[in-house]
Order: C-alpha cells, then sequence, then structure tokens
C-alpha cells in the first residue's frame, strides 16, 4: 500500500518532469504536471499515443476548475456538485494558459476530480493539476492494478503507486459541456440517466463534428486475441466445437454454464453490472494471456445500466478484429 513517503516521493518525480502512475477510482492513469509540457509529451511517446488525443487534466479540487477552464457554466457547477470527487470527466472551455498538449490543441479540455483516497492525496500534496490518461499502451487494455501498469510499460514508468485493484473498473464517463447541449462522449458507471436527473435535461449523443475522443475510437481497450461478442448458446457451440478440433479457445461467459469439454479456459462474469465492469479488464487479460485462438465474450443484456460494459466490449471487439 502507499505511505506518506511514497506520496512525496511522487511528488518530487512529478516536479521533476517524470511519469508517476497512479490509482484512480476508475482505472490507473499515467501521470504528469499538466503545466509541464515536455513532461505531458512524455506520457505520449510512453503510450505510444498519437499527439493529436488530448489528456484528462485531474484536479484536487471542483475550486480549481476556474484555473483551468476560461467559463464554467453552471451544468458544470450542478455535475461536479453531484459527482466529484468521482468517475466524472467533464469537457470545458479551456483557459488560456493550458498547453496545447494537453488539449491536443483542441479549444476545450478534460477535467476531473477523482475519488481514490490515493489520487486525492496525491493531488492535495501536488498542488497542481496531474494530466493522466489510462495507463496502458495505445488502443489496449486499460491498466486496474499496479502489475498491470508494469507488465504494460515495464521501466518505461519511473514511479508507480500501488493503491490495490481499482474499484469501479472502467474509465470514467465524459460528458461534454463546451458546447450548447450536454453531450454524453463515452459512458461509465455514472450513467446517462443519472446525468441527465442531475442536469434536468437530456443529454445529446456526439454528433461528427463534436471534440475528438480516442476513448471513443471505434477500436480500442483491446486485448491480442481476437474477440468475439455473442449469445450465450453461440459461445458454447462454438467453444466445445474449437475445442474439440484441438484448439484453444478463451471464453467470459456470464449465464452460459462451462461445458465438460476439456480446453477452453472459462471466465465467469459477475453477473450484475457495477461487478462485471470491476472485473472487466483484469478479465480479458487473463484471457489473453492464456494463448488462446480467440476470446468468444457472451454479450450482456443490452439495459441502459450494461451501456458502458457494452460500449467497451464492442470497441474490444472492433480492435481485436482490426489487427487481425
Ligand atoms: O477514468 C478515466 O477517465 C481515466 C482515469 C485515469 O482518470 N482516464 C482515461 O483517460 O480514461 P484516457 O486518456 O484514456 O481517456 C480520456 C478520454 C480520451 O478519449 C480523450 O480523447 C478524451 O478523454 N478527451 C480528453 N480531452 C478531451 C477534449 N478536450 N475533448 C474531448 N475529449 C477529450
Ligand atoms: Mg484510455
Amino acid at each position: 500500500m502507499v505511505s506518506s513517503r511514497d506520496i512525496e516521493r511522487a511528488v518530487a518525480a512529478l516536479r521533476a518532469g517524470a511519469l508517476v502512475a497512479f490509482p484512480t477510482e476508475t482505472v490507473y492513469g499515467l501521470g504528469a504536471d499538466a503545466s509541464n509540457p515536455a513532461a505531458v509529451r512524455r506520457i505520449f511517446e510512453t503510450k505510444g499515443r498519437p499527439a493529436t488525443h488530448p489528456v484528462i487534466v485531474h484536479l484536487a479540487d471542483a475550486a480549481e476548475l476556474a484555473a483551468w477552464a476560461r467559463e464554467v457554466p453552471p451544468a458544470a457547477h450542478l455535475l461536479a456538485r453531484k459527482f466529484w470527487p468521482g468517475p466524472l470527466t467533464l469537457i470545458l472551455a479551456r483557459a488560456a494558459a493550458v498547453s496545447d498538449v494537453v488539449t491536443g490543441g483542441q479549444d476545450t479540455v478534460a477535467l476531473r476530480v477523482p475519488s481514490h483516497p490515493v489520487a486525492r492525496q496525491l493531488l492535495a500534496r501536488f498542488g497542481g493539476g496531474i494530466a493522466a490518461p489510462s495507463a496502458n499502451r495505445h488502443g489496449r487494455v486499460s491498466a486496474t492494478t499496479a502489475a498491470h501498469v508494469r507488465d504494460e510499460f515495464g521501466d518505461a514508468v519511473e514511479y508507480v503507486l500501488d493503491g490495490g485493484q481499482t474499484d469501479v473498473g472502467i474509465e470514467s464517463t465524459i460528458v461534454d459541456l463546451s458546447g450548447p447541449l450536454a453531450t454524453l462522449l463515452r459512458p461509465g458507471s455514472i450513467t446517462a440517466g443519472e446525468i441527465e436527473q442531475a442536469l434536468g435535461a437530456s443529454l445529446a449523443l456526439p454528433s461528427g463534428d463534436a471534440p475528438r475522443a480516442p476513448g471513443t475510437l471505434a477500436a480500442h481497450y483491446a486485448p491480442r486475441t481476437p474477440l468475439l461478442l455473442m449469445e450465450a448458446d453461440l459461445a458454447l457451440e462454438l467453444a466445445a466445437s474449437l475445442a474439440r478440433q484441438g484448439k484453444r479457445v478463451a471464453v467470459l461467459a456470464l449465464s452460459a454454464q462451462q461445458p465438460v469439454t476439456p480446453g477452453i479456459t472459462w471466465i465467469a462474469a459477475p453477473r450484475e453490472p457495477a461487478s462485471y465492469a470491476h472485473a472487466l479488464y483484469a478479465s480479458l487479460r487473463r484471457l489473453d494471456e492464456a494463448g488462446c485462438e480467440s476470446i468468444l465474450v457472451e454479450r450482456p443484456p443490452q439495459g441502459p445500466e450494461w451501456a458502458a460494459v457494452n460500449d467497451r466490449l464492442a470497441r474490444a471487439a472492433t480492435g481485436s478484429s482490426a489487427r487481425g
């Protein structure tokens, strides 16, 4: 676990322009001093992320919004009061001082106050904004443990704060408040319905000219092994048939019962959406490491409480097939 000495060392590393991976309640972040463009550039190099893709600035407190956004609309205050600290990211018009490296050259900036105690301590002690995308190589599965971060980056990341397994397990909900309509850019554990209820207004869905959000690219969050989404009966049938042909196959099941056929790497996912999300990336990593020809994922239900999980699974399927 993390001691106050670890926090002090991490703060010193950030001040020196180094990268610090740290836990948030959603996934681990790969952090740099958001006011140091050279340090933020290092994040992009380390992740292999295209320079035009903006990163989220993490703040200790909503009171710091005014330093990063040139305009804080009432809706931002409303959502901040209701959901911060917590797994929500707001897109606002950026303040003039925010570096182009952080915003990918856009006129907006992504801001979030995380609730994980280690992230909060780090931010409070650091005293500034920490730019941090998810701590994974570009396009791959996000890290929900410190060990996953080290698997992704090895020695390329100087400092990893180990805060155990993250609670939520998938990335924050992103709401764009920089335009006339509040727009949902990425679904997360805070649902569209909860945001709409807090705002007393409907959320728009992104149009073609909405700001770029790589987490919303069709191919993302992907394991190396081809991943296929399908109904339970088809997953069972296909897994059994592949196994009978002597092929290695992995299944992430939800309702399906493990068949007696040997040779299938099987994970039974939790039946409840929040628990499913909590375990999802660790399960995908385990199934990926099993060295199978394919990962068959039983398609979860379609209800709104499953929206964030279905979003990540669809992108993981596209991402893995894009690589073939
Ligand atoms: O839960 C999370 O949000 C995690 C933790 C570490 O905070 N972070 C995370 O960062 O998922 P990342 O970079 O993997 O995804 C952030 C998303 C990206 O899709 C990025 O393009 C989008 O936020 N984003 C950042 N700035 C933006 C902006 N100005 N306009 C639109 N989208 C933006
Ligand atoms: Mg990411």
